[in-house]
């Protein structure tokens, strides 16, 4: 008798709501439907750099209780060390692919699912490229920037947590005539803050992909003042540029930038330009913790299983992808190619303009 597949699956990148749903998903489609063996590599690739090799081999078992409505990821994940360029205790920096590539070796992998956001999906192709691993990425990211996808696992997730925000925000808001400010992750897309902001009541939403003035916003602030309303919200995401170009947040000693702070000087700007008392909440980690919501759940049961037929298939270098209300599959490479932004043009941003919501001005996008 033939000896079983072996598959590993990993989680890499930020974690986020979703990913225990979406392991689950290939442990039964493998185990079940295909009689695969299955191994749950521990913190992304780092996993595989270890010696031995930090793996488990996942048994349904282990999925009978909870494992679909938990949060964060029973596999750990990492979104630091690029195994290209590593950075090592004495501050060196080494190549280590080649260590990752013998870990799947060491493991007797016939192929690995990547669970990734694109920057993790694109360092895991190129390590497929370099040791011929057989590769299929699963999207996630509460960013929904991977190209391709409608959505990306986490995402749902996250702007329910936002929008949940803005729902408690109004009525303090309300009771002590303030403008809350409310900063959301999501990166340099702004998709987040469109879609809670919308779904929210948010009077205006500042997003990285649209520029935005103080004037525009003072008067929107004033206006709605000017119709009676005692109160405003705002919903601002992290990577949103000030009115003069500058990205808050702070250099990394990695060379990285994390986003944050720019809720805190929307707000000081708000008081100064209306005399409006205003308050500023963080979202922060809060999107990605938690139990995923059902859609997300969804999302990530049928990547899992779609995965793990593409690896039956013998189909690799492939990406899952959420489209036309289908679970689909795409090149990794096409999928990856570039960040999908908030569109200026699209049916959101419309929305949001025909409902009164200050975005700043689409029309300048191009000088984002
Ligand atoms: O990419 C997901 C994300 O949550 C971004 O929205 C955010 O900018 C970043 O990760 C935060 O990263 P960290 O967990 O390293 O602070």
């Amino acid at each position: 008798m033939a000896e079983a597949k072996r598959i590993g699956v990993l989680t890499s990148g930020g974690d986020c709501a979703g990913l225990n749903a979406a392991i689950r998903a290939v442990a039964y489609r493998a185990i079940e439907g295909y009689g695969f063996r299955v191994f749950g590599i521990h913190h992304g690739t780092h996993g595989l750099m270890e010696t031995p090799v930090a793996a488990e081999e996942l048994t349904l078992d282990q999925f009978d209780g909870n494992i679909l409505r938990l949060g964060g990821t029973i596999l750990g994940s990492m979104n630091r060390g690029d195994p290209f360029a590593y950075p090592m205790p004495d501050g060196s920096v080494k190549d280590r692919s080649e260590e990752i590539i013998d870990g799947y070796h060491e493991l007797g992998l016939d192929a690995l699912i990547g669970i990734g956001g694109d920057g993790s999906l694109d360092i895991l192709r190129r390590l497929a490229l370099q040791g011929g691993l057989n590769l299929v990425g699963i999207p996630k990211t509460i960013d929904n920037d991977v190209d391709k996808t409608e959505n990306a696992i986490g995402y749902v997730t996250a702007v329910d947590v936002a929008s949940e925000a803005l729902d408690r925000l109004q009525p303090t808001a309300a009771s002590h005539d303030r403008v809350m400010v409310l900063e959301v992750m999501g990166r340099s897309a702004g998709h987040i803050a469109l879609s809670a902001g919308i779904a929210g009541g948010a009077d205006a939403i500042l997003m990285p992909e649209i520029p935005w003035t103080t004037e525009g916003l003072t008067r929107k602030i004033l206006d709605v003042r000017e119709h009676g309303r005692n109160f405003a919200l705002v919903i601002v995401a992290e990577a949103a540029h000030l009115p003069d170009g500058e990205a808050v947040g702070r250099r990394r000693a990695d060379g990285g930038f994390t986003f944050g702070g720019v809720g805190q000087r929307v707000s000081e700007l708000i008081e100064q330009s209306t005399g409006a008392e205003s308050r500023i909440t963080v979202l922060g980690h809060v999107q990605r913790g938690g139990a995923p919501s059902p859609r997300d759940r969804l999302f990530a049961s049928a990547f899992g299983v779609c995965a793990v037929d593409l690896v039956a298939e013998g189909q690799f270098d492939r990406l899952v992808v959420w489209s036309d209300r289908e679970c689909r599959h795409v090149p990794l490479a096409d999928g990856i190619a570039k960040s999908h932004r908030v569109d200026p043009n699209g049916t959101l941003v419309h929305t949001a303009t025909g409902l009164g919501i200050y975005i700043g001005d689409p029309a300048a996008s191009g000088a984002a």
